[in-house]
């Protein structure tokens, strides 16, 4: 099977440095030679590592609260062209980043290059901690890496191209076709959104509820058969004792057999088009023993796991 393989050290959409170092981090330890090797996958790409320094300008100042607006718009606009060619090929496209931010970019370009393809519209599971809806209003931090959710359903927009104004209608996502897992810090303008647009959410308590099983028969269920799924993946959905190196950890997490299940679970729908893993940040936490290197490890479990390894 094809691969497209996106490598995005792209941190602008959060204030700490670090987290783009982790495509590298996560390739030199093994994953692409995984893939291609051990499940079989043929790589297409540039095998290079993008920091896009030539698209994040001298000067970008706050824009409706946001931080690093012009920088996050120009790279996540070049990401979504980079998906793009990759999926309208029918290529499974992976994107290893990067803060969350670029997640406006991978979907926005599996979506228009599905509805190219397929007349299709595609469902995104969105596997994290927190709900990443916030609208530069409504954000407490203007940390774009806490929005693309709201950017990428139209929730939050603007008329500018140079500030996300290139997103079109074929670029976007519907609120239905949206469903979360492993959510336990969401702020308060969020949980309005998520209520008024009666987006799907399954939280901790939800997981602790029904067990992970059963969430996921759910959270397919609520999909439906055969709509091709964009899987987002932000480390810290797993809990900090899995994971600790990431901008934003929260207590009480998935565990790394919880993850590595959803993903395994999405893979065997056989309607999994994209999978992103963002938020891995080497660079923090190393007073946990190993602590960058075991968060990495998961991280490439979690890949390999949606792309299916453990299948017999
Ligand atoms: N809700 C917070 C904010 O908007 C945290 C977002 C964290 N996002 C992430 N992709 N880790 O700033
Ligand atoms: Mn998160
Ligand atoms: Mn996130
Ligand atoms: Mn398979």
């Amino acid at each position: 099977e094809d691969l497209g393989v996106v490598a995005v050290g792209f941190s602008g959409g959060q204030c700490k440095p670090g987290v783009d170092a982790a495509p590298s981090a996560l390739i030199e330890s093994g994953l692409l030679t995984q893939l291609r090797d051990e499940l079989g996958y043929k790589l297409h790409g540039d095998e290079q590592v993008h920091l896009y320094t030539d698209l994040v300008p001298k000067e970008d100042p706050d824009y409706r609260g946001m931080k690093n607006p012009l920088a996050v718009s120009a790279v996540t606009r070049r990401i979504a062209d980079q998906v793009y060619e990759h999926s309208v090929k029918g290529r499974m496209t992976l994107t290893l980043g990067g803060d969350h931010s670029i997640a406006i970019g991978t979907i926005g370009g599996t979506a228009k290059a599905t509805r190219e393809r397929l007349g299709r519209e595609i469902a995104v599971i969105w596997v994290d901690a927190h709900s990443d809806i916030n609208t530069p209003e409504s954000s407490d931090s203007g940390n774009v890496h806490g929005m693309p959710v709201a950017f990428l359903t139209g929730i939050a927009k603007d008329e500018r191209e140079e500030y996300f104004g290139w997103l079109r209608p074929e670029n976007q996502i519907s609120v239905s076709k949206l469903v979360y897992i492993g959510l336990r810090d969401i702020d308060i303008g969020e949980k309005r959104i998520l209520r008024e647009n009666k987006i799907k959410a399954f939280s901790m308590f939800d997981v602790d509820k029904h067990g992970i099983g059963r969430v996921m028969e759910m959270a397919l269920a609520h999909i439906g058969n055969d709509t091709p799924i964009h899987l987002s993946f932000d480390v810290d959905a797993l809990d900090p004792m899995w994971a600790p190196s990431t901008g934003t950890p929260v207590r009480g997490g998935l565990t790394l057999r919880e993850g590595d299940f959803i993903c395994e679970s999405v893979h065997e729908t056989g309607n999994l088009i994209a999978v992103d893993l963002v938020e891995v940040n080497p660079s923090l936490a190393p007073e946990i023993d190993q602590g960058a290197h075991e968060t990495v490890r998961a991280g490439c479990s979690i890949v390999r796991c949606a792309l299916g390894e453990s299948l017999l």
